[in-house]
Order: C-alpha cells, then structure tokens, then sequence
C-alpha cells in the first residue's frame, strides 16, 4: 500500500502516517512493529519514555526491510534535557534501538520550569551535523517555545508533535505552526480512542462506509497533519492505514471542525508538564 509523503522545511520528507507506540509493553513491541510494517507503516514514533525502544529496533530489523525504507522517531525524555545531557540520552537510545541513526529526534516536552529546552536544542542540532539523527524537531512547543529556539538557534524545528483530534483541534497552533514553516504531527489523533463512538463522526462513518477512526484520520491527512495512531491490533492496523482512497467533502469537514472544544484536551498543558 503506498502512503504520501510530506516534504519538511530541511527538504527531508516523512511518511503522512505512522504507528505510534506509547503504552505498547515492551516485550510486544518487537512483533506490533514487524506487523505494523508489513501492513504497509513505514514510519514508527516512539521514546525513551515508552520503554519499548529497543522493541521498536528489533521489529525494524525481524521485518527485514532496508533501514533506508524505514522512518523511526525517538524522543528526550525531560530528565534528560540540558547539552550533554540530550547527546548522552540519543546515544542510549541508538543503543537500545540498536540503530546507527534515527530519522526524526525530538525534544518530547519543553518543560519552561526546567529552562532547558534551548540548550537540549543545540544538542539536536549538534547530533544532526554529527549524521546520528536525520531531522529534528520539538513536542508539545506553544508557540513561545518555538519561537525562542528559533531566535536563539537559527534553526526551525522540521516538526511540532501535539495533542490533536477533534475534540481539541489546535486550529491556532496549527496557523502558528504553518506560519513558521513547521509541519504538525498529531499525538492522540483518535483522541486516545475516546472519539470514536462520537454521533457526527459515526453518522460520517455511516455515510462513507468506513469507520469512525477512518473518518478521524482522513480529517488530520486532510488537514496536512501527520498521523501516529498507536493500536496493537493487526486489523485496527489495516484499518488505520486505509485512509488514502476516499476524501471528506466540505460539509463533512464544517461537522468535525464543529466538534472542537475549549476543554478538549486529553492530556498534560506543556505550560505545566514536567
Ligand atoms: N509527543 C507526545 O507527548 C505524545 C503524547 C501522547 C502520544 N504520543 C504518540 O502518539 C501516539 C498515538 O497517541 P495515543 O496512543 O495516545 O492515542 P490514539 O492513537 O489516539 O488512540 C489509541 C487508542 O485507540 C485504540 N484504537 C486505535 N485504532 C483503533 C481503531 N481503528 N478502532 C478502535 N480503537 C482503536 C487503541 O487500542 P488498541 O491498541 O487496543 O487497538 C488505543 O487504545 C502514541 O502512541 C505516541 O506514539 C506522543
């Protein structure tokens, strides 16, 4: 199955959609990720966080696809943040992943308590120049955020992962975020699952005849967002990936634009989270 491309601000490109992996045990990784890419995933998220980046590795090579053909995220945990800090954390994780380089690193939260987040970012950029990682890119920013790292680096972030679905839609972050030629990934795409018996996105689901999470992934592919949504499951997997051959019409997109709400966040405020 063959999936699009975005092309990010470094000229590198991403695959559109990818398997997230958070909550997935680390001794099922390995078999979800081997199963996920021969559903037709080519692009993985994880972080050392999850616990499962050695997992992540393994499936890489068990699916016996080029390492070129893959796209695998990793992840500073927050501990981690500060310059020699963040270079020693990739390394661990290249080690646990047991890969010479990652596609895509990002600094998971900006944690404003801890002041660390520029100078984990320079650590990004060092790690980029040294060809361990291929891209990098920051989580959870608002806007401050980004646009600090940019002021004191030079250097934008290719992405910005963020808690997006329909519940909580991120429009003026998204504006934000396009205005400084960072492309947007959605965390929780499927709102953690919860979305899904929603009676506007069941009735669109009806109305197509896909399912409601088939609805919910169209509207961030058509929205130019990059998708991770984690399941476990192989045919929740296909299902997922079976979003490329059908299109949501403008009344469909004014319903689910309408699904936004002010209290729709799932999980922590990047203002806060530490
Ligand atoms: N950067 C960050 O701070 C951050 C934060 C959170 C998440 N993330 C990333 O984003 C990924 C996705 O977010 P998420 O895992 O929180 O939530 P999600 O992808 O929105 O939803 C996952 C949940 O939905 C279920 N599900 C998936 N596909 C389904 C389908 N077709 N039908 C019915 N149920 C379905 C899964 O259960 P089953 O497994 O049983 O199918 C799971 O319980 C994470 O795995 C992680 O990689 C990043």
């Amino acid at each position: 199955m063959t999936q699009p491309l975005l092309t990010l601000n470094d000229g590198s490109t991403i695959p559109q959609i990818g398997l997230g992996t958070y909550q997935a045990p680390a001794d099922e990784t390995a078999k979800m990720v081997e199963t996920a890419i021969g559903v037709g995933y080519r692009h993985i998220d994880t972080a050392m966080i999850y616990r499962n980046e050695a997992g992540v590795g393994d499936g890489v090579r068990a699916s016996g696809l080029a390492r070129e053909q893959l796209y695998v995220t990793t992840k500073v945990w927050n501990t981690d943040q500060g310059y020699d800090e963040t270079l020693a954390a990739c390394g661990a994780s290249l080690d646990r992943l047991k890969l010479d380089y990652v596609d895509l690193y990002l600094v998971h939260w900006p944690v404003p308590a801890l002041d660390l987040y520029v100078d984990s970012w320079r650590a990004l950029v060092r790690l980029r120049q040294e060809g361990r990682v291929r891209a990098i890119g920051v989580s959870n920013f608002n806007v401050e955020h980004l646009d600090r790292v940019i002021a004191e680096t030079g250097v934008v972030p290719v992405v910005n992962q963020i808690e997006c679905h329909p519940a909580f839609q991120q429009v003026a972050a998204r504006a934000a975020n396009a205005q400084r030629n960072v492309a947007v990934q959605s965390w929780s795409p499927l709102g953690q699952g919860e979305l899904l018996g929603d009676p506007v996105l069941q009735s669109l689901a009806r109305k197509h005849e896909r399912t409601a999470a088939q609805i919910i992934l169209r509207w961030h592919v058509q929205n130019g967002l990059i998708v991770i949504p984690k399941t476990m499951n192989a045919g929740r997997m296909r299902e997922n990936f079976e979003i490329f051959d059908f299109a949501l019409d403008q009344d469909d997109l004014a319903a689910i634009a309408a699904l936004d709400r002010a209290d729709g966040r799932m999980g922590p405020d990047p203002l806060t989270f530490r």
